[in-house]
Formats: structure tokens, C-alpha cells, sequence
């Protein structure tokens, strides 16, 4: 399970950041992987208002790393916007992230295509400012629902405090980070329980990631899904992209993985699928290990991919009634 803090404040070692390590603390606690991006200090340019990516799905602008962001809150489980409150919204640098993320708004609601994890991943929102103001959180609560919406999140709500002004302050708060901590843990909590499950492939480029993709849709709140290839491509095969787009589901920002990058190391796998690579395959010990005797469908023709997608939708199905 991956938990994403996307860290707002300009001020590193501020209350924001201070609030945020102690709620991924809480998750890490309870066995997940955690990743603070520093948003301030990333190169996010903000939204041109150009609507290309209302009509292409992704955004004009590539050089910046708002594809990386995409990579990581389409790979996340649970996000935690965290931001001080500037002139009651969220920082600059984090409303420029959030317009940005129109391109997911767009894939959902204009291509209608279904981020896999949609079922399942959470949205909590952190927030810290000077002042006593009644509605001192109320519009970057907002920001935060419309927001996680568009990256295909249910808005678990926020923990905001008020008359937090030094760096700091918040440490010295009675509750605040225990709090933080706590919903950490809570959140991270409710799907830390399901069975771990991993596909495997050669190069993790179009098997695996269908495999992954599918178990994520239609069985993500009892399988914690990840897949993996020995020597990963560099991309997820573009006929694989538009084979699972046919069926609504979208893999778009996804990315070939190496061993190295699965995560909860040292905790044990449930289930094991090596897709396509018996004899290949890095040898990995869990509860149960399958086989799945699939051709390669790389360098074939997109009927073939079709095919191979259907019948691993089959399978995973199998999988999810079998494991009931
Ligand atoms: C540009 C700017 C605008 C701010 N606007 C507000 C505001 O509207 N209301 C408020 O209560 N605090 C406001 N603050 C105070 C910050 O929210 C507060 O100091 C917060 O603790 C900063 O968090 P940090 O330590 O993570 O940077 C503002 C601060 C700055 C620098």
C-alpha cells in the first residue's frame, strides 16, 4: 500500500511539514509505503486554461514533472494534501498542482476512462493557519472534494488547526500531531488488511500490468495489487494502453516496474502470478504461486492483445471468486 503526502509550504520544517510526517508516520506504522513530495519544490508550471487536454487526455505541457506527479497519484492509495492556508486557499505552488490535475479530470469525466484504483483510493486534506476564522479551512476544503474527485479519490475529509503562525507552532499544540498520527494510521488501517498480491512478466510492459489493472478494478478493496517485470521496459505497451481503454479502464501514467521497486519489502506476498514466465520469472515465495501460460503479446497485432486482455480478465475474475 503506497501513501503519497503531497507537502505544500514553502517553509520546510514549518507546521504543514511537521503535521504531515506525523500522519504518514501513523500510516507507516501500519505497514505502508510512504513518499513526501516537497511540492514547492517542484518545476509544476500552472494551467494554461488551453483545454488540450480536455481533448487529448493529457496535458500540452510536458517539460515540466507534472507527469511524475501523475505517475505517483495514480500509483497512490491514499493522498494527503497537506498546505498552510495563504488568503484562505491552499499555496500557490499546491493550487498549481491541483489545476494540473484537469488532465485526470478530463480522462474521467470526457473519455469516461477508469483509473483501476478508483474504487478504493482515499483523499484527507491537512491544513494549518495563523488566524481564529470561522471559515478559515472552508474553501480549501472545497478545493480539496473537487480536487480529489478529479484523481479518482473519496474525500475523507481534513484535520485543519487554527492559530498556528511561527514554524513550529504546531509541535506545541496539545493534540495536533497525535491527531495527524492517528488519522494516519485510521485511514492507512481500513486496507492494510487485504491479501497482498503480485503479477509478474518479463518486462512488466503489457501481461502484468492488464493483470494488475483488473485485479485493482474489480477486487482492489480486498487485494493490495502490484506487478513487476525482471527487466522492465520503458514504457507500458501503447496497444495494451488502448486494448484496456476499450474496456473503460485507463493505464495511462503507468509505469514497467523492476523487482526493486515492489513495495512492503519484508512483509510476506499471499499470492504470486507469474504470468508468462515460469521458467524466467525472479523466484518469489508466497502463499500460493500460479502459473499463467500466456503468450507474449508484445510486437503482436492489436487483436492478439484484445485476446490476451479477455482472457486474463477471466482469470483475475477466477482469482477474486476463488479467494471468496
Ligand atoms: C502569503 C501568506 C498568506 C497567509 N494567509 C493566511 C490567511 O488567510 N489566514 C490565516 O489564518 N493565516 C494565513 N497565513 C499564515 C500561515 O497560514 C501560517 O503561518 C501557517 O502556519 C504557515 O504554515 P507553514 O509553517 O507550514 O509554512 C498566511 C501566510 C502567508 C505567508
Amino acid at each position: 500500500m503506497f501513501v503519497l503526502g503531497l507537502m505544500g509550504s514553502p517553509r520546510t520544517q514549518g507546521n504543514t511539514d511537521l503535521l504531515l510526517a506525523a500522519f504518514l508516520d501513523g500510516a507507516q506504522a501500519q505497514g505502508a509505503a510512504v513518499l513526501t513530495v516537497d511540492v514547492p519544490s517542484r518545476h509544476i508550471e500552472p494551467c494554461r486554461g488551453c483545454r488540450f487536454c480536455e481533448k487529448e487526455g493529457f496535458c500540452i505541457q510536458q517539460k515540466d514533472e507534472m507527469g511524475e506527479m501523475n505517475y505517483l497519484l495514480r500509483r497512490a492509495d491514499l493522498v494527503v494534501l497537506a498546505t498552510p492556508i495563504f488568503f484562505y486557499g491552499p499555496s500557490a505552488q499546491m493550487k498549481a498542482l491541483i489545476d494540473r490535475s484537469q488532465a485526470l479530470w478530463a480522462r474521467r469525466y470526457i473519455m469516461k476512462l477508469k483509473d483501476p484504483k478508483v474504487n478504493f483510493r482515499q483523499g484527507f486534506l491537512l491544513a494549518v493557519g495563523a488566524t481564529t476564522g470561522k471559515e478559515l479551512f472552508t474553501g480549501t476544503s472545497l478545493i480539496a472534494k473537487y480536487f480529489y474527485d478529479a484523481v479518482g479519490a473519496r474525500y475523507e475529509g481534513f484535520l485543519g488547526f487554527r492559530e498556528m503562525e511561527a514554524p513550529g507552532a504546531i509541535a506545541r499544540h496539545p493534540t495536533a500531531l497525535a491527531d495527524a498520527r492517528k488519522k494516519g494510521e485510521e485511514l492507512t488501517g481500513g486496507l492494510s488488511g487485504r491479501r497482498r498480491a503480485l503479477f509478474l512478466c518479463r518486462e512488466n510492459a503489457c501481461r502484468s500490468q492488464m493483470a494488475e489493472a483488473f485485479l485493482q478494478y474489480h477486487g482492489g478493496e480486498h487485494f493490495d495489487v502490484q506487478s513487476a517485470g525482471d527487466r522492465p521496459a520503458g514504457e507500458v505497451n501503447p496497444l495494451a494502453v488502448e486494448a484496456m481503454a476499450e474496456k473503460g479502464i485507463d493505464l495511462a501514467f503507468r509505469r514497467p516496474r523492476g523487482m526493486d521497486a515492489i513495495e512492503g519489502g519484508g512483509r510476506p506476498l499471499d499470492l504470486v502470478v507469474q504470468v508468462g514466465c515460469e521458467q524466467s520469472c525472479p523466484v518469489t515465495p508466497a502463499g500460493r504461486v500460479e502459473n499463467w501460460e500466456l503468450e507474449d503479446p508484445a510486437e503482436r497485432p492489436l487483436e492478439f492483445m484484445r485476446t490476451t486482455r479477455d482472457e486474463i480478465e477471466k482469470r483475475v475474475k477466477l482469482l477474486i471468486e476463488s479467494a471468496e
